[in-house]
């Protein structure tokens, strides 16, 4: 029997949360070999919900949940984790960009990645869920120096699924035979979903299958749009998909994305030209527990300007909330950089090392 991994989820009483804690405990994540600890994070005023929340799971008599605990203190929640999900946020309302919300949520980002920093497993995996995402997860992992960038993500894999689900829908066939699609850029409005490269069933370009005109000017917009709309319809942001989409972000990333094209918020290494330093979504390969960015993608002028406007949207954001990037980290990344771009992993660890 493998030893239990400790995973760690903020806003655990949340909406995203009540669907996502149970697909975890269930095994939708790591297989159905490999026992969990959960230990859940909340406001003090949420403690009594995430106490319900904690009944129903253990209710539910998972063979693979081994522990539950509840926290409101970021430190205890993060001791130890191997993996975690920072979903504890405030959600946009009708009317909002995701912008918004910026510094609202900016602090608890900060705060969190220091209690990362100091009390998590080294090899802590971290997906930002709470939005706006990408500039979430640049504070956060600007607050944990100790932690290698490449252990941070955004995710955009939401975003990703959406365009795979409302292609497979136009095209008629299933999503599984769709792959080599990826979106760039922020989770925001101004992201930017290419399909230029992606494939049906191994072969066929999806490009020459649906008519150029509905891609530019509806599926692009309905994809940058779709929270939104579920806002208006739901009254309240997405939930499931979210958790759906965390599950399999995270999932990839651990396990290995089979070969398959994912999009992923990472860091930014100034591949395809973007800044270095911003978590921006690229088209990414997940082997060996690490994700690689492909570098192969063809790009015509018109994917160029929108990979440009969504990385100036993702600049201007970082300008926003500059006061609270310890500058001292920034020397850090420029080392990880390089040596990531060597290919050599070795020099990473001894980043660490040193670190010590
Ligand atoms: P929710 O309001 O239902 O739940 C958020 C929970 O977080 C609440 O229970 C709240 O008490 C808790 N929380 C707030 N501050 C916290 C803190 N400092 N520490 C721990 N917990 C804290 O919201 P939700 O629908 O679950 O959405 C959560 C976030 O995820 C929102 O910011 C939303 O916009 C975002 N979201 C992102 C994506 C994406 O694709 N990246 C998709 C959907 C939603
Ligand atoms: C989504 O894309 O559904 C989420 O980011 C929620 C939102 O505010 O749109």
């Amino acid at each position: 029997m493998k030893q239990p991994v400790r995973i760690a989820v903020t806003g655990a009483a949340g909406n995203i949360s009540y669907s996502l804690l149970f697909k975890i405990a269930s095994g939708e994540l790591l297989g159905k070999d490999q026992p969990i600890i959960l230990q859940l994070l909340e406001v003090e005023d949420s403690m009594e919900r995430l106490k319900g929340v904690a009944m129903e799971l253990e209710d539910c008599a998972f063979n693979l949940l081994h522990e539950i605990s509840l926290h409101s203190n970021p430190n205890t929640a993060f001791a130890g984790a191997h993996y975690a999900f920072l979903i504890g946020a405030k959600p946009r309302g009708k009317g909002m960009e995701r912008a918004d919300l910026l510094m609202a949520n900016a602090k608890i980002f900060s705060e969190q990645g220091k209690a990362l920093n100091n009390y998590a497993n080294p090899d802590i995996k971290a997906l930002v869920v709470g939005n706006p995402a990408n500039t979430n997860c640049l504070i956060l992992s600007r607050n944990a120096p100790d932690i290698n960038p490449n252990q941070f993500s955004a995710m955009t894999r939401l975003d990703h699924n959406r365009t795979t689900g409302l292609l497979a829908n136009k095209l008629a066939i299933n999503p599984e035979d769709i792959d080599g699609l990826c979106v760039w850029g922020n989770h925001s409005a101004t992201m930017y979903p290419d399909i230029h490269n992606a494939i049906a069933y191994d072969s066929h370009d999806i490009i020459d299958l649906v008519d150029y005109a509905w891609y530019q000017e509806e599926l692009i917009a309905k994809i940058q749009q779709r929270g939104a709309e579920i806002i208006q319809q739901r009254g309240l942001s997405s939930a499931a998909s979210a958790a759906q989409a965390a599950i399999d972000q995270m999932r990839d990333w651990i396990l290995g994305s089979d070969d398959r094209l994912v999009s992923m918020g990472v860091m930014s290494d100034g591949s395809y030209g973007i800044a270095e330093g911003i978590y921006y979504s690229f088209p990414v390969v997940c082997r060996f527990g690490r994700y690689e960015i492909i570098q192969d993608i063809s790009i015509n002028n018109f994917g160029t300007d929108m990979m440009k406007a969504t990385e100036n949207e993702l600049l201007e954001e970082k300008q926003l909330i500059e006061h609270l990037l310890p500058k001292e980290t920034e020397d850090n990344y420029k080392k990880v950089f390089v040596q990531d771009n060597d290919g050599s992993n070795l020099e990473n660890f001894y980043y660490r090392a040193n670190k010590i």
